[in-house]
């Protein structure tokens, strides 16, 4: 017997049943689903609809249902549409018509809208904890390469040098912007909607608030029209894992780069490289083009949502349903990732004689025209000066720091023989040592702001 029989003379097609069954991935919020209705029904005696016996009856049966989810032993039966339903019919064999009565005043509607909530709460904690993993992981390593000065890209063109440090910490607060929209989506997901019915409200004295926090809600929703039909919380929470799938996926093209052996700034562990059946040599890094990959899936997990909330008229409708699988696909996609891509980082061999090996004098052209700056030319004059420096030892076929100081002091009388102390990589490097900047003094700074930030935002 389905629970809305009632009005049917005759039973649900097969295929329908198949189409509209949502119990093989809604399954996963049982431990919620029994949460919500354990505090239900002490809702439901608070308000004198179950008297203190049949509450307790019923809590004492769920918390047997719980403990059969707990050991696996819980028997679905083919008319089992979702979790709710399989739950409500497990608790009438329990306890016999009673049981009946837990659903005074409650919907399907808020009663699923309660469950996710609960269920993506503990899905943002989880994730934000493995995010916390690799943000430390990745200051470990910034740590270790304060001093390694490898060559920073614009456009990916060599551009400046930088510290290795420096370019790790860039992810480390790409992913704390990251856990902060977590905990943002986090407070709002965290409003209870137990009690909106099906969408006008309750008829029943029930205390709401009470009900919500019972349910670690810090607050109920407003409207109960809204409460059921919105999944705007699903949709912030795979929007969050979305950009966090963009950063991690920027981060794996920079470690595909840099491992390639025209890079060799970089060595995976063989633990995490993957070969080739055919090409004895090929060293692979397939979690960082799955981590890139899975990125594409993310976006297409929100766009999907999205699209499906968009037009829907106010109240539940069925569409509502398709939230589940895309939330459980993007959340259980990042929760695969992120450990693999910690291990990698911890792991990570930097190579700094390969990264040194590939800077140019090229690179120093700004620091030349800051050399002029500082003997009072203006920056673009300095820039343009400079500008032909570099024409001047491209067409010679030689680097800049190899141009005779003759050569300099025809493009600018500024040029002197202290000239020779600019071309010096970590000279450079040292230079940028205002907050933010690449230098060792500077990135040690961060790292302890980092470590500042990472002890106010524990999991
Ligand atoms: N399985 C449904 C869902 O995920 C539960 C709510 C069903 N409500 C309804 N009025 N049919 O949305």
């Amino acid at each position: 017997m389905t629970l809305w029989g009632g009005r049917f003379s005759e039973p649900t097609d097969d295929d329908l049943r198949r189409l509209n069954d949502s119990l093989p991935y809604d399954r996963r919020m049982a431990l919620q689903d029994i949460a919500g209705s354990i505090a239900y029904a002490r809702a439901l005696e608070a308000a004198g609809v179950l008297t203190a016996d049949e509450a307790s009856q019923i809590v004492a049966a769920l918390q047997n249902i719980r403990g059969e989810f707990e050991t696996e032993t819980f028997v679905y039966r083919p008319g089992d549409e979702d979790i709710h339903t399989a739950v409500e019919r497990r608790l009438v064999e329990l306890v016999g018509p009673a049981g009946g009565k837990l659903h005074t005043g409650r919907s399907r509607n808020d009663q699923v809208a309660t469950d996710f909530r609960l269920w993506v709460i503990d899905a943002i904690d989880r994730i934000s904890g493995h995010v916390e993993q690799l943000q430390v992981a990745l200051t470990g390593q910034a740590e270790a390469h304060l001093h390694t000065v490898m060559p920073g890209y614009t456009h990916l063109q060599p551009a400046q040098p930088i510290t290795a440090g420096h370019w790790l910490m860039s992810y480390f607060w790409m992913l704390a912007r990251d856990r902060e929209r977590l905990a943002d989506a986090r407070r709002r997901t965290a409003v209870s909607p137990l009690g909106a019915g099906a969408l006008a409200g309750t008829p029943l004295d029930i205390d709401r608030a009470a009900l919500a926090q019972a349910l670690n809600f810090p607050s109920c929703s407003q409207n109960s029209l809204d409460a059921v039909a919105d999944r705007d919380f699903a949709a912030e929470l795979l929007f969050a894992l979305s950009l966090l799938g963009v950063h991690l996926s920027r981060f794996a093209e920079d470690v595909i780069l840099y491992s390639n052996p025209a890079f060799g700034f970089i060595t995976l562990s063989d633990r995490y490289s993957t070969g080739s059946s055919l090409m004895p040599q090929k060293r692979n890094a397939d979690p960082m083009e799955l981590t890139r990959g899975k990125a594409g899936r993310l976006i297409g997990r929100l766009t999907g949502l999205l699209t499906t909330l968009k037009g829907l008229p106010s109240g539940y409708n069925k569409d509502l349903q398709e939230d589940k699988e895309a939330v459980f696909d993007a959340v259980d996609t990042v929760t695969a990732i992120l450990p693999v891509i910690t291990a990698i980082v911890t792991t990570l061999q930097l190579n700094p004689e390969r990264m040194r090996a590939a800077l140019s004098d090229d690179m120093l052209a700004t620091d030349l025209a800051d050399y002029l700056v500082r003997k009072g030319l203006p920056f673009r004059q300095a820039h343009h000066v400079v500008g032909q420096a570099v024409r001047e030892a491209a067409e010679r076929g030689i680097g800049l720091a190899q141009l005779p100081l003759e050569t300099l002091t025809a493009l600018s009388p500024l040029f002197e023989a202290d000239v020779v102390d600019v071309f010096d990589f970590d000279v450079s490097v040292s230079r940028r040592k205002a907050a933010g900047g690449t230098a060792p003094k500077a990135v040690a700074a961060q790292i302890e702001a980092a470590r500042d930030w990472l002890e106010r935002h524990r999991t």
